[in-house]
């Protein structure tokens, strides 16, 4: 069976790497229903899909406003709707707030996904590609990061991720019919390559790339750069950014493999680039795509951050025969015609 008869459920697909995974599976044939509940995205993400896709792929996608901690919501979508696999992206990923009111990641987070597997298992819909993360590795003692490493949880959201890949992993040991892969991004940045698509995060942005564009657009004055004492080249931190139009096509490649792979079983790949950017090249990268200047401010650390992360690509390369094609000029090139473009995010005013 070609992707063209596929039906693939995407939660959260009005989100950052949702609408661009949304996209990529369109323009391959899938079917496709998004569920969202606007918590950290706008319909205007989901209209800009459909535009960027054209009519006649727009008619294979669903879009349903839903919430997973609502099980009737989802037995409601199941029982209309046969799919063939779910890509599970919808959760919250802020650290701050989720060390201020850890309750509401683990009802979002956790309950939500526990609800997904249930209403999977009942419909007998048993592949999952789950959004995990690189914050798994926690402070790793070795880089690159690779999948067999011991995985560990600094704060309630990433215990959330940590917790979700363990329920992944007694669920697919007790059921062994199910096929999951857990995607474990490193650090996704840039944007669809129209500039319609972007990241919006909501209110001041707590991720790197974000806060600079807002910084070059005039609607913050500059970027505190947390921390310039690491043992790095340049004093700052390193991390592995990784191009969201790349993370969307290891999604691809992740769901044919479950299609594929009768044994699977729960299986975890890195998504980065293995290549690590200190932040201050990642500043000068995008001056440079640009054209801006970047006001910095040096300031202390930033609790709870490691030095230096970046991914082992091998097994996802060979495993799944994927690999990101686009460098940090690309992502912070695509970033800026999203940033530019669309100075509010999806807004068209403040
Ligand atoms: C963060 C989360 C991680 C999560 C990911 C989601 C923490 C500790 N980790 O990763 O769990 O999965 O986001 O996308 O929050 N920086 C600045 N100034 C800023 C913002 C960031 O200097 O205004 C620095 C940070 O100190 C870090 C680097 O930029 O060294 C990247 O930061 P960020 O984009 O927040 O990503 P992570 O911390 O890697």
């Amino acid at each position: 069976m070609g992707s063209q008869e596929k039906t693939v459920l995407v939660t959260g697909g009005a989100g950052f790497i949702g609408t661009h995974t949304v996209v990529q599976l369109l323009n391959d044939g899938f079917r496709v229903s998004i569920i969202d509940n606007f918590d950290n995205s706008v319909p205007e993400a989901v209209d800009r899909v459909r535009e960027l896709v054209g009519p006649e792929l727009s008619e294979r996608l669903e879009f349903h406003l839903a919430d997973l901690r609502n099980k009737q919501d989802l037995e409601d979508l199941f029982s209309q709707t046969s799919f063939d696999a779910v890509i599970h992206f919808a959760g919250l990923k802020a650290v701050g707030e989720s060390v201020a009111n850890p309750r509401r990641y683990f009802d979002n987070n956790l309950i939500g996904t526990i609800n997904l597997y249930e209403v999977m298992a009942k419909y007998n819909c048993k592949k999952m590609v789950f959004s995990s993360s690189a914050t798994v590795y926690g402070q790793p003692e070795k880089i690159p990061c690779v999948e067999d490493f011991q995985l560990m949880a600094m704060n309630p959201y990433g215990r959330t991720k940590l917790f979700l890949e363990e329920i992944a992993r007694d669920i697919q040991k007790a059921e062994p019919e199910w096929r999951i892969i857990l995607l474990r991004y490193f650090n996704p940045v840039g944007a669809h390559e129209s500039g319609r698509l972007g990241e919006d995060p909501k209110g001041i942005p707590n991720n790197l790339i974000p806060y600079i564009q807002q910084v070059a657009v005039g609607r913050l004055p500059e970027l505190n750069v947390y921390g310039h004492d690491y043992p790095t080249r340049d004093g700052t931190a390193i991390r592995d950014y990784i191009h969201v139009m790349d993370l969307a096509d290891g999604h691809i490649a992740a769901l044919k493999k479950l299609f594929a792979t009768e044994d699977i079983g729960c299986t975890a790949y890195n998504l980065g680039t293995g290549c690590g950017t200190s932040v201050l090249e990642m500043v000068a990268a995008f001056e440079k795509a640009s054209g801006k200047e970047i006001p910095i401010k040096l300031c202390p650390r930033r609790p709870g951050d490691a030095t230096e992360v970046y991914a082992s690509t091998e097994k996802a390369e060979k495993e799944l025969g994927w690999k990101a094609k686009y460098g940090v000029e690309e992502m912070c090139r695509d970033q800026w015609n999203w940033g530019s473009n669309n100075p509010w995010g999806y807004l068209s005013e403040p």
